[in-house]
């Protein structure tokens, strides 16, 4: 069922979530260390409030769905289309414009591609950097990987190799032709291309964390590593980016138009800056991490075996990330959080256009027209300037909303209480540590 017949209901049903209670669909299902993100950044419930309302328009969901199974179903195709290849060739191109040019202008000498294939990153860099060499690792087409497609042109400077970055992080498969001095730019993009619910949780976090040490390994001093990372303030993910962020110099993050309304952003990593000790001491800590996902196989939200007990990266075992480390992971992602949002808004924007459309058309009203037709305000100024929008709420909204209200007010009322103590289990509509 479609709730919503205009983009103003939309934008009142997320501002009225964002600013007076997000539904306990989804608080329920964070935990206490992403309760404290929720609480202090308005662009973030602004985004799990558009992608729940997104989830509940079956138009949108449908369409979500049907694209996401298209884009997958494409990218098990015997070649990728040129639509997919260009769509990350322009991704990268993005990554690089919003990284200072660090990648092209001959600035990039030796690269290592973690999951190259179709290989537009790879073909990117090559184009752009005369000298660069680089080595790129997927899955062979049949273990279940995308077959390469990179120009043979470019076959003497870039070197594609079948082997599963998990077992090269394990050992159990080595990555050779490395040079002493280690590469100055890692891609760190492999990602499976099945649907999520067929492949184990732990699989998924764990080829992050194998990209992640072979990188570590890998990564020359001064150099620089570009990884897709989930967007969302998980613990795991904050304990990445403030490891990150102690290793580099510089780390930023970059949403790119293709495959803008999914939760990755690319995490763009500048100046290696970590000793001889420092380095293995990540690498160890990464390990242990590969081997507690291949050992767990409880569910993701086991408060035991689940990703909350994945080992410390960035801390010794058990230390809480510190306030610091939360601030910079808001930092961080903050645009990308607005950009999704803006990216689902528009979304849900296109598809109520046909629905009314539709409905028109049905009705026997005539050809198609745009959205405005039926008072929707544009978009300018972003979906963020909600002053001056009329707001018209419909009164059994109202009413829930004031259900509502008493829960979140709870929440944002006592977020030092929450803030301080988020690693613990914590109700936050007490705000008090469970025991
Ligand atoms: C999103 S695509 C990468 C696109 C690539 N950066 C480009 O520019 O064309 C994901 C890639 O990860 C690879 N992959 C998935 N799992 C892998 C694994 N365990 N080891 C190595 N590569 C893997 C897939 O074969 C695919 O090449």
């Amino acid at each position: 069922m479609n709730k919503f017949q205009t983009i103003v209901q939309v934008d009142a049903a997320v501002r009225d979530m964002a600013l007076h209670g997000l539904p306990e669909a989804i608080l329920s299902k964070l935990t206490p260390f992403e309760l404290p993100f929720v609480a202090d950044s308005l662009p973030l419930r602004q985004l799990m409030a558009m992608r729940y309302i997104c989830r509940q328009s079956e138009d949108v969901a449908r369409i979500y769905r049907e694209h996401d199974a298209m884009n997958r179903a494409a990218l098990q195709l015997e070649d990728v289309s040129p639509r997919h290849f260009q769509g990350y060739q322009h991704a990268f191109q993005q990554i690089n414009a919003m990284s200072d040019d660090a990648f092209g202008g001959d600035r990039v000498h030796r690269f290592l591609d973690l999951g190259c294939a179709p290989g537009a990153f790879a073909a990117w860099i090559l184009q752009n950097n005369a000298a660069a060499g680089g080595i790129g690792i997927t899955l062979s087409p049949d273990a279940g990987g995308i077959r390469p497609q990179v120009d043979p042109t470019f076959s003497e400077r870039f070197d594609v190799r079948f082997e599963d970055v998990v077992k090269i992080a394990t050992g159990q498969a080595v990555l050779g032709g490395t040079l002493a001095g280690g590469f100055d730019l890692v891609i760190a993009h492999a990602a499976t291309v099945l649907a999520g619910d067929r492949i184990p949780w732990t699989q998924i976090i764990g080829l992050t964390y194998a990209q992640l040490l072979v990188a570590f390994e890998h990564i020359a001093g001064g150099g620089s590593l570009i990884i897709s990372l989930r967007s969302h303030p998980f613990n795991w993910i904050a304990d990445i980016v403030w490891m990150l962020t102690q290793a580099f110099t510089s780390v930023h993050a970059v949403h790119t138009a293709w495959q803008a309304k999914r939760p990755f952003a690319y995490v763009v990593c500048q100046g290696f800056r970590a000793g001889v000790d420092q380095r293995s001491m990540y690498v160890a800590r990464l390990r242990e991490c590969l081997i507690y996902l291949e050992n767990t196989s409880a569910p993701i939200d086991d408060p035991f075996g689940g990703a909350v007990n994945i080992p410390r990266l960035s801390a010794a075992q058990h230390e809480d990330i510190p306030d610091d480390g939360r601030q910079c992971v808001l930092s961080l992602f903050t645009n990308v959080w607005q950009s999704k949002f803006n990216a689902l808004h528009s979304h849900y924007q296109k598809v109520l256009e046909n629905y009314v459309q539709d409905a028109k058309e049905a009705a026997g009203l005539g050809t198609r027209q745009p959205m405005n037709v039926v008072g929707v305000c544009s978009n300018e100024g972003g979906p963020f300037s909600w002053k001056g929008r009329p707001i018209a709420l419909p009164d059994s909204y109202q009413r829930r909303r004031e259900q509502k209200n008493a829960g979140i007010n709870a929440l944002f009322n006592c977020k030092d209480g929450v803030s301080s103590r988020a690693d613990r289990a914590v109700s936050w509509r007490r705000c008090q540590p469970e025991v």
